[in-house]
């Protein structure tokens, strides 16, 4: 099986989770796009949601397909996200924002009575941090708070360079008109504490490091799909 089949089993049994009436958080990435074309068939076949998108990616895709969709203005409790991620450790606790919305994607996630991870098996580590640590920033400042960063990390035990993310020769811009700043710390023993210290860091945004959000996670691989409890 590819990946993308992987991507589209998962997607498939989460939306067995999905009913009438939903007040749904969407993620991002091309996992939760696999998740909104299977959601859009049961919305043209009649089924009622509402969504709520995490970046202005899902929220076109969700527009192309007639998926109906809300703001969290609107609609500020949620009753299920369903999202993707880059890592997934044995308590669920998950490294997400390689494709840049970790920070919609984390609120609307907090919003949520529940939210469930889909993934391929590929994601499914021991420790996290063999994916870099996505971490969001403010423009302003961005060296102070790259030295601030690198420090934390190091009380913490924690090496690796920082990244500024770019594309065609710029820096990323996220949909919060933020930077963002890959940790390649590698393993991530205590993400509590870097989550606490990267909190604490006055240009910090926000982190890629989803601790007790994930209520479960869809993994499918080559044996089949598993659903993982937290
Ligand atoms: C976007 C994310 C994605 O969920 C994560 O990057 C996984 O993406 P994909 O399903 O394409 O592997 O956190 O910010």
């Amino acid at each position: 099986m590819n990946a993308r089949t992987l991507k589209i089993e998962a997607a498939r049994v989460a939306l067995e989770h999905v009913t009438d009436g939903m007040r749904l958080g969407i993620g991002t990435g091309s996992t939760a796009e696999e998740f909104v074309r299977l959601l859009a068939e049961k919305v043209a076949a009649g089924m009622t949601i509402i969504g709520v998108p995490t970046s202005e990616r899902t929220a076109a895709l969700c527009r192309e397909l007639g998926v109906p969709l809300s703001t969290l203005d609107e609609t500020p409790e949620l009753d299920l996200t369903i999202d993707g991620a880059d890592e997934i450790d044995p308590d669920l606790a998950l490294v997400k924002g390689g494709g840049g919305a970790l920070l919609r994607e984390k609120i609307v996630a907090s919003a949520s009575a529940s939210m469930i991870v889909i993934a391929d098996e590929t994601k499914m580590v021991d420790t996290l941090g063999r994916f870099p640590l996505p971490i969001e920033v403010n423009p302003f400042g961005l060296k102070s708070t790259e030295l601030a960063i690198t420090r934390l990390a190091e009380q913490l035990g924690l090496k690796g360079p920082l990244t500024l993310r770019m594309t065609q020769g710029e820096p990323f811009v996220t949909d919060g008109g933020h930077f963002i700043l890959d940790a390649s710390f590698g393993r991530i023993p205590d993400p509590r504490a870097l989550s606490t210290g990267l909190h604490a860091v006055p240009g910090v945004v926000e982190h890629g490091l989803f601790l007790g959000l994930a209520k479960a996670a869809i993994v499918a691989g080559a044996d089949g799909v598993k659903t993982v409890h937290a």
